[in-house]
């Protein structure tokens, strides 16, 4: 059974969001892997699981693995874990996670780029499509981003968008071995009754 607003696809301008395919796999991978670097200090990994290389970790089986997880945790309504396309090239990931309904109707988004593409706004766009989707279409009130404090371009995003920024959450992900602090930012619906892309044009 499908859920509120998943699986769909989105675009504004160059940027364009879909749920991820089979076909995505070299693609995924060989950006992952170029991207080693850029991608490593921000990404957390759950302790528990075996040693990997990052390569092994991000080869196309590994991919088909994440795809039949995603399309699990989406069908329950849990996640919406989009592609993230430039100018129909797989350029990337925005996946809101950790839904929850009831009286909390929340949840959390993650996002990353490959670097060759960094710098266009292409996640700006890509998180306003998101917010948005997720206020109307999908029915939730609040989403979350947390953020390592050494992490400047993903603090600029959040900022330029005018998520507000709500306090530091001590030891929150483990990154590389060690639980890493984050500031957390957030928007409610009350935040944005325009729009966040409406407004991020505006003000952009
Ligand atoms: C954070 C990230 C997703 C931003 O995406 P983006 O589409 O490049 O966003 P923007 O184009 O708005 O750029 C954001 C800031 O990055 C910086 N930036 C721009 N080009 C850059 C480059 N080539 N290399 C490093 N930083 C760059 C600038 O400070 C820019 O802010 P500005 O617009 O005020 O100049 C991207 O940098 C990324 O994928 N980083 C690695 C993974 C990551 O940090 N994920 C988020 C974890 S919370």
């Amino acid at each position: 059974m499908a859920s509120p607003g998943w699986p769909t696809a989105l675009v504004e301008g160059d940027v364009g969001l879909r749920p991820f395919r089979l076909r995505d796999a070299q693609a995924w991978s060989e950006s992952r892997i170029r991207n080693e670097e850029w991608l490593a200090p921000w990404e957390g990994r759950q302790p528990s699981l075996p040693p990997a290389t990052w390569a092994e970790r991000h080869s196309p089986g590994a991919f088909a693995a994440m795809l039949r997880s995603m399309r699990r945790e989406a069908r329950a309504g849990r996640s919406l874990p989009f592609a993230v396309l430039h100018r129909g090239s797989l350029v990337g990931q925005i996946t809101v996670s950790g839904v929850v309904r009831g009286a909390f109707q929340s949840a959390s988004v993650g996002y990353w780029v490959d670097r060759a593409v960094a710098g266009r706004g292409v996640i700006p766009t890509a998180l306003a499509m998101v917010v948005d989707h997720c206020f109307t279409t999908v029915g939730l009130h609040r989403i979350e981003a947390n953020i390592r404090p050494e992490n400047g371009p993903s603090l600029r995003v959040v900022r330029k968008l005018g998520f507000r920024e709500e306090g530091l959450h001590p030891r929150f992900l483990f990154i590389d071995g060690a639980w890493c602090d984050h500031l957390c930012f957030a928007l409610t619906t009350e935040d944005v009754p325009e729009g966040l892309l409406n407004r991020a044009r505006h003000t952009g």
